[in-house]
This record gives C-alpha cells, sequence and structure tokens, in this order.
C-alpha cells in the first residue's frame, strides 16, 4: 500500500475528531488493509462525508469503485432518493459493492454499473453534485472531460491520488504541473500531472488539494 502523505498524528487525530465510520465501513477498511486494497481511507472518505454535505448531495458519479469504500461513505449522506453511481470494471468488486451496501439498508441510493467508467458517464443522467476520479491515472483528464458538462453549478469534483500512488511520483507531479518536459516520469503521474493542470486551467472550477491520505484535488465549479 502507499503510504499516506500525513503523519500518524495527523492521521490519527482526523480519524478521532470524524465523522464516524459505521460498522460495514470498518468492516471494509478492515478488507482493504487485509487484501493491500487501495481504498481511499478514513481520512478522505470523512471529508467525501463532508463535502456531500456541504453542496447538499442528491446525485454523485465515482470512477472506479472498488467493493465500494468511498463511495459508502457518499452513500451515508445522500438523501433517501438520492443517488451514487458506482463504476467498475471488476465485476467480482462491484458484487461484494452491491452486497456491503444491501448490508446497510443503502442499496436504494446506488447504481451499480460493470464496465468502464468513461463510457458508462456517457449513459447516465447528470447533473452530479459530487463526483470522484479514482480509475486510471492516466485518464484522469480524459475522465474530467467527460463528466465536466454534468457537473451541477456548484458541484465539487474529487481526484485521489494527486500526491502519490503506487507508480505516482510527486516530483514528477510537480514538475509536469510546472509545465516542464519529464521524459522518465511514469504514465500515471504524467496523467496525474496533467490532470491537475487541467483543472487548474479551467476558469469555470476553483481547485485546490486536500493533503490527507494521498492527496486528494478539490474542484467546486462556480
Ligand atoms: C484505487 S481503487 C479505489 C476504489 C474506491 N474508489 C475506494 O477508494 O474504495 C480503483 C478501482 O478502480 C477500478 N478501475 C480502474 N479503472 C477503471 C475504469 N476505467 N472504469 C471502472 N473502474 C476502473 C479498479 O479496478 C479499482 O477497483
Amino acid at each position: 500500500m502507499t503510504p499516506s502523505i500525513v503523519s500518524e498524528d495527523v492521521a490519527a487525530i482526523a480519524e478521532a475528531l470524524g465523522p464516524e465510520p459505521d460498522a460495514v465501513l470498518e468492516e471494509m477498511h478492515d478488507r482493504a488493509e487485509r487484501e493491500g486494497f487501495p481504498h481511499v481511507g478514513p481520512t478522505v472518505g470523512g471529508w467525501l462525508a463532508l463535502l456531500a454535505r456541504l453542496v447538499d448531495a442528491e446525485r454523485a458519479f465515482e470512477f472506479g469503485s472498488g467493493f465500494g469504500y468511498s463511495a459508502y461513505w457518499i452513500a451515508r449522506e445522500l438523501p433517501t432518493d438520492g443517488e451514487v453511481v458506482l463504476t467498475e470494471v471488476d465485476e467480482d468488486e462491484l458484487d461484494l459493492a452491491a452486497e456491503y451496501f444491501a448490508s446497510a439498508g443503502l442499496a436504494q441510493r446506488a447504481r451499480f454499473v460493470h464496465g468502464d467508467a468513461l463510457e458508462t458517464v456517457d449513459r447516465v443522467d447528470g447533473p452530479f453534485d459530487l463526483v470522484v476520479i479514482d480509475n486510471e491515472k492516466d485518464r484522469y483528464r480524459a475522465a474530467f472531460d467527460a463528466v465536466r458538462p454534468k457537473v451541477a453549478s456548484g458541484g465539487v469534483v474529487l481526484a485521489d491520488n494527486a500526491v502519490t500512488a503506487g507508480h505516482v511520483d510527486a516530483a514528477a507531479v510537480r514538475a509536469v504541473l510546472a509545465g516542464e518536459r519529464r521524459p522518465g516520469a511514469t504514465d500515471a503521474s504524467r496523467g496525474i500531472g496533467e490532470y491537475l493542470a487541467r483543472v487548474r486551467e479551467d476558469d469555470d472550477f476553483t481547485s485546490a488539494l486536500l493533503p490527507l491520505g494521498e492527496g486528494v484535488c478539490v474542484s467546486v465549479r462556480r
């Protein structure tokens, strides 16, 4: 697992402060730790919940949902007739997500779509109040461009791994964001750098880094 970019103290205080996970989230977190699955973790999960509240989210879309950990944090905050769209290329992961949501009575607030998220987003109606980008790092910019017309005014787009991840190197991300050529950069590092440059240059959005977990880029539509 990629280590968090924050100290143990910061992560512990953030977790202790809340929002509090429920028993199902705890179980999902244990699974991720046990299997080395790259979920966003509780500190970022708490911020997903907070942001969903801040924007009064009714509809959300996620690029890359795994077994539903991050989407679950959002689903808890939605109204009973709200919906989070989970997308996943791995059908087994998505089935697991559906089981977790059902066990918590949250299935009515979720749509589980198997397949490439960048194709799925074209088939699902917006607007979305909250979007999470957590698919392949070299396709983040394409994901943003695909969902952009469907982001509600005042809506928020979060991109995980804005600083680090398995194949993402922060120094390379910085260089790409500064417009430097970086021949040795991985596709993932280049993808993140290009994503950050893309949202920074978008006049309709204001973006800032949330320095928790592996770094989250938060962009709000004006
Ligand atoms: C880093 S994991 C995070 C899962 C989830 N967001 C969480 O934090 O719990 C990313 C997931 O995205 C899936 N994925 C990658 N590219 C995808 C794509 N183009 N469409 C749908 N799912 C994708 C992977 O299979 C993996 O399960």
